[in-house]
């Protein structure tokens, strides 16, 4: 007889609600480009044509985060369902939210205080606060004075004042530097805000260049006042210049529910454009974009359906994931990722276009377009040793994406201390060039170092010494080009070292 029992019996229940401090661990997979756009997903839903983000400076530190909209603000009586974890509300077809998590997932993920202050057409400001971490017991959310809420809405903010709005408010931002050094931080937030303006204009570029929504980045010295306000512009993956003859081509394909179009484009050959040069390297900018309500989720990757590959390089499709495709197609809660379920890469190998074309026709075809433009471009190159250490990984993309490598052992570039004042030394056994410790305060010129510092000089250097490492040995004429490198390139770093010194 089995043991196995159909049914788990119970005989009673208890309410176990969940622990105060779970507040802490909402939205881990959040970056700060991530969380913010969540928060720009509100905004969006809310009706805002015009949303600022503000970084608040304090002397040397970063001290707070604004988020401003002039949507159509928060009324009295929901503002506690908007902070509450896991509220949904009713949502519009057209709709960001779905999950009722974002505002309260991202700000945790990166703040352990937020405020959300609101006003909605014939309403007062409203204002509400929940504070994290500190061993929180309960779930009580404090409530903000009006006249508070007031005066944060209606502060000069450098977009168009508004009747109806919401300021959302980060204090305690985790993820800021508290170093204390002004020089740190002003590259922390230079670094951040093109990180913010290359993720939001990827991710919003429909609706930017549809004009439905302008957003803005701008930085607020406490003591003397808010900076140049920058704009962020749209970038669209598919804007290529001209397009291969017969492309772009849309497959559909029916799945139980829905249809499901692939539109398959393929870049003319790689390109300097932003467009072409997203984040993340050439193979991941490959493979499938989804789109929910003309907003971007996910740049890239093909799901199941091919392994990456350096010849698909010039492969985007772009999916639009509106209709029901549950099951099918999962959206994580930060809204970062869409992982395709199971039947994915089978429902896609039967898409076809109304010529008869396949994802297979269409991979191929990227396939040699890429080796025709790519023989064009790189085949008269010579072949590199791979850019190993030292060497910033932004320029090992560029040389991988440009230059054949050999299967072999990495060139390195980094420092070391050489007795007397040669700023470099070949050393083949290693692979690398080692550069003098003693130049290297005066060529950073006061910046911080680390592995990856000095990008341009070690961009140069690669180019100019990479040849001799190659062949059995050290012939005369690579000899003599070394010694030729070594006393003027030495000439040059103590004239750095001079005029640094000087300085001083
Ligand atoms: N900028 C905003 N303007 C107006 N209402 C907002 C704004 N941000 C959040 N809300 C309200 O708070 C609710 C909760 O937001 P959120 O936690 O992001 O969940 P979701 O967007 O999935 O509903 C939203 O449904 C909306 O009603
Ligand atoms: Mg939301």
């Amino acid at each position: 007889m089995s043991l196995w029992q159909q049914q788990v019996p119970t005989e009673s229940s208890v309410e176990l609600p969940p622990d105060p401090r779970a507040l802490e661990s909402l939205g881990r997979n959040h970056s700060l480009p991530t969380a913010l756009a969540d928060l720009v997903d509100n905004s969006i839903d809310a009706g805002a044509t015009q949303v600022l983000i503000r970084f608040v400076q304090q002397q040397a530190d970063l001290i707070g985060l604004y988020v401003v909209d002039n949507g159509r603000g928060i009324e009295p009586d929901t503002i506690d369902a908007a902070m509450t974890v896991g509220a949904r509300r009713d949502y519009a077809t057209g709709d960001l939210g779905h999950f009722g998590l974002g505002l309260k997932a991202a700000s945790f993920s990166q703040a352990s205080s937020l405020t959300v202050l609101a006003r909605a057409a014939g309403h007062p400001a409203v204002g509400r606060r929940w504070l994290v971490g500190g061993g929180r017991r309960t779930f009580r959310c404090d409530i903000v004075p009006a006249d508070f809420a007031a005066r944060e809405l209606e502060r000069s903010w450098p977009i168009p004042a508004a009747s109806t709005g919401t300021v959302v408010r980060w204090d305690q931002v985790r993820g800021f530097p508290a170093t204390g050094n002004r020089g740190h931080t002003d590259e922390f937030v230079s670094r951040t805000i093109s990180a913010l303006q290359g993720h939001l204009g990827l991710m919003f570029h429909r609706l930017l260049a549809d004009d439905r929504v302008c957003l803005y980045v701008d930085v607020e010295d406490v003591d003397a006042g808010p900076g140049i306000l920058s704009q962020v512009r749209p970038i669209n993956p598919f804007a290529y210049p001209n397009a291969p003859s017969g492309w772009p081509r849309t497959l559909t394909t029916h799945t139980g529910t829905t249809d499901l179009s692939l539109h398959c484009h393929i870049w003319p050959g790689r390109s300097s454009l932003p467009e072409y040069r997203l984040p993340g390297g050439a193979e991941s900018r490959q493979g499938l974009y989804f789109y929910r309500r003309g907003r971007l989720l996910h740049a890239g990757g093909w799901e199941g359906i091919h392994a990456p590959d350096k010849k698909l390089q010039l492969a985007r499709v772009a999916v639009d994931i509106d209709g029901d495709i549950a099951g099918l197609l999962d959206m994580n809660p930060e809204k970062s990722r869409v992982s395709a379920g199971p039947d994915f890469a089978r429902v896609v190998s039967k898409a076809q276009a109304p010529d008869g074309t396949t994802i297979n026709d269409y991979l191929q075809a990227a396939e040699r377009i890429w080796t025709q433009t790519n023989q064009r471009a790189t085949a008269q190159r010579k072949a590199v040793f791979p850019p190993g250490k030292g060497i910033h990984p932004n320029v090992g993309r560029e040389i991988r994406d440009e230059l054949p490598q050999f299967d072999d052992e990495p060139l390195n570039i980094m420092w070391k201390h050489i007795p007397g004042d040669d700023l470099l030394e070949i050393d083949r056994t290693t692979r690398t060039v080692w550069l003098n410790q003693t130049y290297r305060r005066a060529l950073l010129g006061g910046r911080r170092g680390g592995l990856n510092d000095l990008p341009l000089i070690k961009a140069l250097l690669f180019l100019l010494t990479e040849h001799v490492f190659q062949g059995s040995y050290l012939g005369a004429r690579d000899k003599d080009q070394i010694d030729l490198w070594q006393e003027i390139l030495t000439a040059a770093a103590k004239a750095e070292k001079f005029t640094y010194e000087a300085r001083k």
